[in-house]
C-alpha cells in the first residue's frame, strides 16, 4: 500500500489509471477506522482493480460549535487497517482545498430535514468535500455506509444530478456485539451514556417488527422503548427522497438521531413488507 499525500501526485495517478480504463474504486472516510469502515473497505475490495481510501476530516462539514478540534485520529493505526483490508492507495491530503478554493456544492430538497435541519451547512460541507475527492481519485465506484443513511442518499443524488459516472455503492451499517451502530464518535460516550444508547438500535427494531401500519403508532413505540437526553428526530421517511412516509405498505427507512450527553448518535433501519 501507497500513502499519499499531495493532491497533485494523486490527480495525476488517478489521470493515468482512468486513461487505461482500469476499475478504482474509492471509500471515502475522516479516519478513526472501526470494523464498519473496514467492511466498506473489504467489499469495494472485491469491485474494484485499484482501490483507493482517503482520510480527511473535512473542516466544511463541521459548525464552529462542532468537535472538529476533538474529532478523534489515528492516522497510524488507521494506515494498518487499510493495508490489513486490502487498500491499495491510502490518500491523506494535507492540504485539499487550493487556497483560491470558492466552489460549493449545494444538493437541494433531500438535504431540508433531519441532519439537515439539525446542522444547517453540514450537507454542502459534505456534498463540496466529496466532488472534489471524486476530481482527484476519478473513481468508477463509490462506497458510503448506510450507517449515515441521509449522507449516502444525498451523495446518490449528487452523483446522478451531476452525471458524475460514478457508481454509489450503499455499504453496510455494521453494529457492535450489543448492537449498537459502530461510529467513530462512540469513543465520546461514558458507561452509562453507552448502555443507554443501546435502546436506540432496540426502538428502531422494534419499529421493524412491529405489525402496525401506519408511521404514527410505530414512531410511537420506538418512542417508548427509547431512552435518550434529546431526541432530534425518528421518523419512517421515503428510502430515495427522505420525505415521511404515513403508511408503511412499501420499503422504507426508519432513522433516528439521538443524544446522549454531548453526544449525537445515528442510527436506521430498513422498515416495511
Ligand atoms: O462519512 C464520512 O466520513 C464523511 O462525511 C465523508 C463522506 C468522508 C466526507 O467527509
Amino acid at each position: 500500500m501507497d500513502i499519499i499525500r499531495s493532491v497533485d501526485t494523486m490527480h495525476a495517478l488517478a489521470l493515468g489509471w482512468r486513461a487505461r480504463g482500469k476499475k478504482v474504486g474509492f471509500v471515502p472516510t475522516m479516519g478513526y477506522l472501526h470494523r464498519g469502515h473496514t467492511t466498506l473497505i473489504e467489499l469495494m475490495r472485491q469491485r474494484c482493480e485499484i482501490l483507493i481510501v482517503s482520510i480527511y476530516v473535512n473542516p466544511l462539514q463541521f459548525a464552529p460549535t462542532e468537535d472538529l478540534g476533538r474529532y478523534p485520529r489515528d492516522p497510524e493505526g488507521d494506515a494498518k487497517k487499510c493495508e490489513a483490508a486490502g487498500c491499495d492507495i491510502l490518500f491523506m491530503p494535507e492540504n485539499l482545498y487550493p487556497p483560491d478554493f470558492r466552489t460549493t456544492v449545494n444538493v437541494s430538497q433531500i438535504t431540508a430535514r433531519w441532519e439537515g435541519a439539525a446542522r444547517p451547512e453540514h450537507f454542502q460541507g459534505v456534498a463540496t468535500v466529496v466532488c472534489r475527492l471524486f476530481g482527484l481519485v476519478q473513481p468508477t465506484a463509490a462506497m458510503f455506509g448506510e450507517k449515515d443513511y441521509q449522507q449516502f442518499a444525498v451523495l446518490k443524488s449528487m452523483a446522478h444530478d451531476l452525471a458524475m459516472g460514478i457508481e454509489i455503492v450503499p455499504g453496510p451499517l455494521v453494529r457492535d456485539h450489543d448492537g449498537l451502530a459502530l461510529s467513530s464518535r462512540n469513543v465520546y460516550l461514558s458507561g452509562e451514556e453507552r448502555r443507554r444508547a443501546l435502546s436506540l438500535h432496540r426502538a428502531l427494531f422494534a419499529m421493524r417488527e412491529s405489525r402496525a401500519p401506519t408511521a404514527t403508532e410505530r414512531i410511537a413505540e420506538g418512542r417508548a422503548i427509547l431512552d435518550c437526553d434529546g431526541l432530534d428526530y425518528l421518523a419512517v421517511v421515503h428510502p430515495d427522497t427522505l420525505d415521511p412516509v404515513e403508511q408503511i405498505d412499501r420499503p422504507l427507512r426508519a432513522i433516528a438521531t439521538a443524544r446522549y450527553g454531548k453526544t449525537r448518535l445515528l442510527d436506521n433501519v430498513a422498515i416495511g413488507p
